[in-house]
């Protein structure tokens, strides 16, 4: 397995990749967990290379998150990257991704007007020109995002089609903790009470899943019953819970087509995130 520090590097490393071989690229900020894993995993069945990137975009963290406590362990990351069957992971420094006078940035114009992208204010345009650049600099065949990111996938998903960029892009399911809490590098941010409750969501999740299954198309019932579950665990702050049009990410009045149930939920000061598509 190869680390490679500096974009030059990158570059010169994946032009001698032969023209005949697949290359499959999962980005990453590190703190591998098994999410992840399972994106490496797919990347590593369908192509003949695969790239990961480790990079903590700090462009897409706003001036009160998370950005200097975000957990960081390469050593770990670098071990589990190789089991995985890693063959290439690029691991820049800030300064190598946004040297002086970096001044240009992507943007979407609706996709991020809800979730998430109401909440963090220039989230997106910072996830946009991060992977921009990523997809420019290793040039891969097919690219693989979390479900659990599900605003992000859309938007990175709709990104490449609107810029035509030659690049599959995959969708891999959440993958959860046996208690149903989604897989994420905030999870180790939790106290035990925190994690205790933190299945919060996935319980929320469930009760919006059983209600669809039961025929409910009114988003703000099944919303109402989803807050109520959540409400019942004590430490849970609600940030949003949402049902919004898959492919517009904006909310919904009645359920009719794909569409999804999305939670951002407080514990102190961790926010996590959790979906679920209804189709
Ligand atoms: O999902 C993430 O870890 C990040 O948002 C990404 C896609 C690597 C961009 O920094």
């Amino acid at each position: 397995m190869l680390i490679v520090k500096t974009v030059y590097e990158m570059k010169m490393t994946r032009s001698k990749i032969q023209t005949n071989k697949r290359v499959g690229f999962v980005p990453t900020m590190g703190y591998l967990h098994e999410g992840h894993l399972s994106l490496l995993k797919k990347a590593r069945e369908e192509n003949d290379v695969v790239i990961l990137s480790i990079f903590v975009n700090p462009i897409q963290f706003g001036p009160n998150e998370d950005l200097d406590r975000y957990p960081r362990d390469f050593e770990r990351d670098e071990k589990l990257a190789q089991e995985a069957g890693t063959d290439i992971i690029f691991y820049p420094t800030s300064e190598e991704m946004y040297p002086e006078g970096y001044s240009s940035y992507v943007i979407t114009e609706g996709l991020d007007r809800h979730l998430c992208g109401a909440k963090r204010p220039g989230h997106f345009k910072g996830v946009m020109t991060v992977v921009l650049k990523l997809f420019n600099i290793t040039k891969p065949h097919s690219t693989y995002f979390g479900q659990k990111d599900i605003q992000q996938a859309r938007i990175i998903e709709q990104m490449i089609k609107d810029f035509n960029l030659d690049i599959n892009f995959h969708i891999c399911p959440i993958v959860r903790e046996e208690d149903g809490l989604a897989m994420s590098s905030r999870n180790t941010y939790l106290s035990p009470e925190e994690r205790k409750q933190a299945i919060a969501l996935f319980k929320g999740i469930k009760r919006g899943e059983e209600l669809y299954k039961n025929g409910e198309r009114d988003a703000e019932k099944i919303k109402k019953e989803v807050e109520k579950v959540v409400k019942s665990f004590n430490l849970a702050k609600i940030d949003y819970v949402d049902i919004v049009d898959y492919s517009t990410m904006s909310p919904l009045k009645k359920l009719g087509g794909k569409s999804v149930l999305a939670l951002a939920v407080y514990f102190g000061k961790t926010r996590l995130i959790d979906n679920t598509i209804l189709e």
